[in-house]
C-alpha cells in the first residue's frame, strides 16, 4: 500500500469506484445508450456549433447557460404539451449528465447529518453520489405488498415517515426494473417528507408507455420537487453529457452555491443546443427503440424467462439459475448486457433491430442451460427471433 489509503477518508477506503465495464465487442448493450449514431444532418451541425465557439475559447462560457437553459425549458414545454406543463428558464438547471444535476442537489441540500432514502434496487448512483457528499444513505425497499420490484404508496410513505429523510429519491421509469411509478405515490412521498427535497429522476421518460405522465406535471405548487433528465438516453447524446432538471426557480437559485464555476464549457452548450434544435431527429429512433424493448419482453417470455414490463429502454429479465454464467455466455456470443448484481436477473439495452435480433439469438442459443429450473416453459413461438 503506497499509505494513499491511510489519507483517504474513512468512508471512501476499500470502495470501488462505479463503471460497467466498456469492452470492444459487436453487440453493446449494457448502459442503456441509444444504439443509433447521431445522424449526418446533426453531426454537421454539431461540427458547425463548435467551430462557432472556437475562436472565443479564450473567454470563459456564459456561467448562466442562458441560452440552454432557454432551449431546455422550451423543449419540456413542448414535450408536455399534452398535459398542459409549462416551464421556464428559470426552473431550469444543467451539468455535465444528470449525475451532475444529481450531485448539485446532493450537494445543497444533503451533506454530513443529513440523510437521503432511496427505495432499491434503483439507479445505483444515488447512493454513491449521496454517500460521497457525506450525506447517510437509507437503502428503502421495493416489492413490499406489490409484485417483487414494485414500489407502493403505502409502503414509500412508510418509510418516508421512517426514515425522516432530507432527500429522496424516486426513478421513474426505474432503473433497472423499468416500470414508470405512479404519480399518486410521487404526491404522497411529496406530502409525507415534509422536511425533504423529493427528487423524481426521468431519465428515461421518453421511452416510457403512452398514458404514463411526467412529474413535471406535479411541479406547480410542489416547491421541494424535482424532475431530472438527460440527453443521454432518448436523445442519443450521451457522449454530449448533458443532464438537466426542473424545479421551482428558488430551488435552482440555491444550486448555484454549489456549482463549480463555468461549469459547463462553451462548447458543451452549443453542441447542446445544436442538438436541441433537431430534437425531433434525434428523438425519431424512440419508437423503434421502443418496439424493439416489448419485442425482448415478448420473446423472453415466450423462452421461459421472466422480463419485468418496461417503460424505458432496457429490460430486466429474471429466472436465470446463474446471471453470472448467462452473463458470460452472452459477452462469448458477441453481447454485453449489464448484471446489475440482482441474483437470477439480467438487465438488456433495447438496441438497434439487429442487435436485438442478435441478443434474442444468443438468449435463444444459450436457454436451456441458463433457465432456473423452475421457469422452464415451452417454447412455442420463435417468430422474429
Ligand atoms: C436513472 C438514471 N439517472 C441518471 C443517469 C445518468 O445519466 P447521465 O449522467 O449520462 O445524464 C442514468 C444513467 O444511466 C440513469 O440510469
Amino acid at each position: 500500500m503506497s499509505g494513499i489509503e491511510n489519507l483517504l477518508r474513512e468512508d471512501l477506503r476499500g470502495v470501488t469506484p462505479y463503471g460497467a465495464p466498456q469492452f470492444d465487442v459487436p453487440v453493446r448493450l449494457n448502459t442503456n445508450e441509444n444504439s443509433y449514431p447521431v445522424p449526418p444532418e446533426v453531426v454537421e451541425e454539431i461540427t458547425r456549433a463548435v467551430a462557432a465557439v472556437a475562436a472565443d475559447l479564450n473567454r470563459y462560457p456564459d456561467r448562466e447557460f442562458t441560452d440552454l437553459r432557454a432551449a431546455l425549458a422550451a423543449y419540456l414545454t413542448d414535450t408536455s404539451r399534452d398535459h398542459d406543463v409549462t416551464v421556464t428558464p428559470e426552473q431550469v438547471w444543467a451539468g455535465n449528465g444528470s449525475n451532475e444535476v444529481l450531485q448539485h442537489l446532493v450537494l445543497a441540500f444533503g451533506g454530513p447529518d443529513r440523510t437521503a432514502l432511496g427505495f432499491t434496487p434503483a439507479y445505483s448512483m444515488h447512493p454513491i453520489i449521496s454517500g460521497s457528499a457525506g450525506t447517510t444513505w437509507v437503502d428503502g425497499l421495493r416489492g413490499q405488498g406489490g409484485e417483487p420490484f414494485d414500489l407502493t404508496l403505502e409502503s414509500a410513505v412508510a418509510q418516508v415517515r421512517e426514515h425522516q429523510p432530507h432527500l429522496v429519491f424516486l426513478c421513474s421509469p426505474n432503473n433497472p426494473t423499468g416500470t414508470a411509478l405512479g404519480l399518486d405515490v410521487v404526491e404522497a412521498v411529496y406530502a409525507a417528507a415534509e422536511r425533504a427535497i423529493v427528487v423524481v429522476d426521468e431519465a428515461y421518460a421518453e421511452f416510457a408507455r403512452r398514458g404514463t405522465p411526467s412529474a413535471l406535471t406535479l411541479l406547480e405548487g410542489r416547491p421541494r420537487l424535482v424532475v431530472t433528465r438527460t440527453m443521454s438516453k432518448a436523445f442519443a447524446f450521451a457522449g454530449g453529457r448533458l443532464g438537466y432538471l426542473a424545479a421551482d426557480p428558488a430551488l435552482v437559485d440555491a444550486l448555484r452555491l454549489v456549482r463549480l464555476p463555468y461549469h459547463l464549457s462553451a462548447p458543451t452548450q452549443s453542441i447542446a443546443l445544436a442538438a436541441l434544435r433537431h430534437a425531433a431527429s434525434l428523438l425519431g429512433t424512440v419508437e423503434v427503440i421502443k418496439e424493439q424493448r416489448d419485442r425482448i419482453v415478448g420473446q423472453l417470455t415466450v423462452l421461459g424467462l421472466e422480463p419485468v414490463p418496461s417503460d424505458a429502454n432496457f429490460v430486466l429479465f429474471g429466472g436465470l439459475s446463474d446471471s453470472a454464467q448467462t452473463w458470460r455466455d452472452l459477452l462469448d456470443r458477441g453481447v454485453l448486457v449489464r448484471d446489475v448484481g440482482i441474483p437470477h436477473y439480467l438487465r438488456v439495452t433495447a438496441g438497434t433491430p439487429a442487435e436485438t435480433d442478435a441478443f434474442l439469438a444468443a438468449m435463444a442459443e444459450i436457454a436451456p442451460k441458463a433457465i432456473a429450473p423452475k421457469a422452464i416453459a415451452p417454447a412455442t413461438d420463435r417468430s422474429g427471433l
